[in-house]
């Protein structure tokens, strides 16, 4: 990610200072620069290594310690100071502030407050809006209706994004009850979302990333609970803090959602930066999706962030054409993938991604570019449904949706 903070991170104290440095490790947006166990070195370190963030732990010599965050406020400062005491008395806050420090933190530091804290620091640096660095991407995956492919366009752009090295990927699913992201990507995880959920405040980003199963493509599972009656545990505030955790860790993070529209589902999609609703061309799906389109102008922003993913088109059971959808649905259709009943269900029955099981195949590199239009470069492929204008993709395809 372009938007990482560089740290530099004091603390006489080594077990205290370990603790913070495995908190911070795991953190994406975190570059750890530079570590010093001496008050007396750190100004000098700091000015060697010119950080974004000087993190002061000052529990040690609370008096040494806000000495120097007054020093460096004198010689280094660009470096934003974060001072981190076990003490939240009032008077030491003061004090820490009047020397200069931007963020206070109390021992022991909860993940939260520590994200906070760095969002704060992130966004003075960076600023926010139109030209700021790109953040973690969270990508919603819904559906119109049931068993329209919203797991298998889950699954396999989130291994389309894992492919580049530059991306670290998450899949979380979203589908408490019935989700199977575990079964395309054959694997028996150790952990599931009610684990994460039930223990987020207490876990750091080493324990996250072991609560995850890695796929060989590179992707990160997170899946639905093993017991039925463990789905009542998971609360949407518990989500919330789960997506807030895999989004300071992972560049982008797919959500597989329910076709319940819980709750939980109904966050996710709040939440999201983009949110891929996938349909098949047919009446109950485009009478489903006008029927959301209603409700989610109830949340601010949701209907805008929507992208209509068109699955298996050109399936031959007189589908509607594209136009009459669009018109119906009031709203362009972002994306076709191509019908491929057979791959698809290998790969599903294989537990393998499409990348792996039909590199070549056109459902395969058409996921691969819509993962592209969505988190790559925005200018190389244009979606599929601008009015008049055949696309390349769909004389790539002959999708014959554009009857
Ligand atoms: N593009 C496609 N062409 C043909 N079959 C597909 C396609 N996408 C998905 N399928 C098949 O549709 C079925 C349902 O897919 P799934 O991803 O589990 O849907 P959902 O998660 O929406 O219930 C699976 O058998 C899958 O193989
Ligand atoms: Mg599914």
């Amino acid at each position: 990610m372009s938007n990482v903070l560089r740290l530099a991170i004091v603390d006489p104290d080594d077990t205290q200072r370990e603790s913070l440095k495995s908190m911070l490790l795991g953190m994406d947006m975190i570059w750890l620069e530079a570590e010093c166990s001496r008050y007396e070195f750190f100004g000098d370190v700091v000015s060697q290594t010119t950080p974004d963030i000087g993190l002061v732990c000052i529990d040690a010599d609370p008096e040494k310690g806000l000495q120097l965050v007054g020093q460096l406020g004198e010689t280094s400062p660009n470096c934003a100071v974060l001072v981190v005491s076990s003490s939240n008395d009032g008077n030491l806050i003061l004090q820490a502030l009047r020397s200069g420090a931007k963020e206070f933190l109390t021992q022991p530091v909860r993940l939260e407050d520590l994200l906070g804290a760095l969002g704060r620091i992130s966004e003075r640096r960076f600023g926010r809006g139109e030209n700021r660095p790109r953040g973690s991407q969270l990508i919603a995956v819904a559906g119109a209706t049931g068993g329209v492919g919203t797991t298998s366009l889950a699954v396999n752009l989130g291994c389309d994004l894992a492919a580049d090295e530059g991306n670290s990927v998450a899949l979380v699913d979203l589908d408490l009850c019935l989700g199977d992201a575990d079964v395309f990507l054959d694997t028996i995880p150790d952990y599931t979302l009610v684990d994460v959920a039930q223990n987020v405040t207490r876990l750091d980003f080493t324990l996250l990333k072991r609560s995850l199963t890695k796929h060989a493509s590179g992707l990160y599972l997170l899946p639905r609970p093993v017991q039925l009656e463990d789905v009542a545990l998971i609360t949407a505030e518990d989500l919330q803090r789960v997506i807030g955790l895999l989004k300071a860790t992972f560049t982008h993070v797919v959500l597989d959602l329910s076709k319940a529209y819980s709750p939980i589902d109904m966050l996710a999609l709040e939440m999201a930066n983009h949110v891929l609703l996938v349909t098949q061309l047919d009446l109950p799906c485009l009478r489903n999706i006008v029927r959301m389109m209603v409700s989610f102008e109830a949340i601010d922003g949701l209907k805008d962030k929507v992208k209509i993913v068109v699955n298996r088109a050109g399936l031959d059971n007189g589908q509607i054409t594209q136009k009459k959808a669009e018109e119906t649905i009031g709203k362009e259709i972002f994306w076709q993938l191509p019908n491929d009943y057979r791959t698809m269900v290998e790969v599903r029955n294989n537990g393998v991604p499409l990348l792996e099981q039909a590199p070549k195949a056109a459902i395969t590199q058409s996921v691969q570019a819509l993962a592209q239009a969505l988190c790559g470069d925005e200018t190389a492929t244009l979606p599929l449904a601008e009015s008049g204008k055949t696309s390349v993709l769909s004389r790539l395809f002959s999708f014959g949706a554009h009857k």
